[in-house]
């Protein structure tokens, strides 16, 4: 029987996985009450989950999460209350069921926005409302900036400029109170362009008076990439701004970008991999633990390598067969080289 990762970590941060409902039963439930003291939904709290049709919210699937958590006294992260990707159409349709980014009549664009900017008022003010006594922290907006450097185009982008970023987050703050924990998220933070593109417009917006409390550095890494000054870098920018930094969505892939070739099935990964990885995972922990006076979770993108995101990525890369392995925990929920990492 080994010791549960977030009490190794108790000093330090706490310990998250990312989780849908069904996980939180069976053997994948044990393993998170006992290792994890945070938890975040991997879809069910996205925009298209909670809001599909205008008006119509569906909290049955977020409240399990909640109420999984606050019986097992585990913080829980909001994840995410705007993004361009999980998001229904609707936000963006005119009253004629028109894509208002086709729009090009200046007065009526300028109505669009008003329209756009109430939908996020009102889809922030509902599940704030709701959960506001629930949520530790709050992806408020995720992947505003664009791989190369720049804002995000996405219709949340085109239809009002950043103000969809302001009204969030001051809905959010409006809503949740003074004390509830604001971020603005995304992947990719330690490198350039896009973590120098974030920092501005965080600066940008916090001169503006916007409420953003911290950085959630999603963390979807490799074995050899980014690099740890890198990574120690970004963490120094944000915090210096006054931020705090939450790692949100942490896997270590087996491959590199794109993840091909991939390993057909999980009994071809070699053991020097999962070695591999556990360095990786040693290192990245030591450097959290050094920094962790400025990062207050370190959060999984789930709990044990039988269900991860990545695999539908190497599946699609390489014909419909191959897997990953991102975790401390196996597909069997046993412990890998990665556990033993982290504990030392
Ligand atoms: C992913 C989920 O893991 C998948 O199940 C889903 O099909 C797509 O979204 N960045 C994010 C997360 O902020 O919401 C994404 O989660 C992974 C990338």
């Amino acid at each position: 029987d080994v010791d549960p990762i977030y009490e190794r970590y108790a000093d330090s941060f706490a310990i998250g996985a990312a989780v849908e409902p069904f996980q939180l039963e069976g053997e994948s439930g044990e393993v998170l009450k006992k290792h994890y003291n945070s938890i975040v939904a991997e879809n069910v709290m996205k925009p298209i989950s909670i809001q599909p049709e205008e008006g119509k919210f569906n909290f049955e699937e977020a409240d399990k999460i909640v109420k999984f958590a606050k019986e097992n006294n585990m913080e829980i992260r909001f994840h995410t209350l705007i993004w361009h990707s999980q998001v229904p159409e609707w936000f963006f349709l005119d009253e004629k069921g028109k894509p208002m980014v086709d729009e090009t009549d200046v007065k009526k664009r300028e109505k669009n926005k008003k329209i756009v900017l109430k939908r996020v008022e009102k889809h922030v003010k509902e599940i704030v409302k709701r959960y506001k006594n629930d949520i530790d922290s709050w992806d408020v907006v995720n992947e505003t900036i664009d791989d190369g450097g720049g804002l995000r185009e996405s219709q949340w982008y085109q239809l009002t400029g950043t103000d969809y970023i302001k009204v969030a987050f001051e809905t959010a703050r409006r809503f949740a109170g003074k004390d509830a924990k604001l971020y603005i998220n995304d992947y990719n933070t330690e490198v350039e362009p896009k973590r120098t593109e974030l920092y501005n417009l965080v600066k940008d917006l916090l001169a503006d008076g916007v409420p953003i409390d911290g950085v959630g550095h999603q963390g979807h890494i490799q074995l050899g990439w980014p690099s740890l000054q890198e990574t120690e870098d970004s963490i120094n920018m944000f915090a210096s701004l006054g931020l705090d930094n939450q790692i949100t969505e942490l896997d270590i892939s087996l491959y590199g970008w794109p993840p091909r070739p991939a390993y057909p099935t999980y009994e071809d990964i070699p053991e020097e991999r999962f070695q591999a990885q556990a360095e990786r995972y040693n290192d990245l922990f030591e450097l959290y633990e050094k920094l962790d006076d400025k990062i207050s979770s370190v959060t999984f993108w789930g709990i044990a390598d039988n269900h991860t995101w990545l695999n539908d990525r190497a599946e699609e890369y390489n014909d419909g067969v191959g897997v990953d392995a991102p975790f401390v925990f196996g597909r069997d929920y046993k412990v890998k080289p990665a556990y033993w990492a982290i504990m030392d």
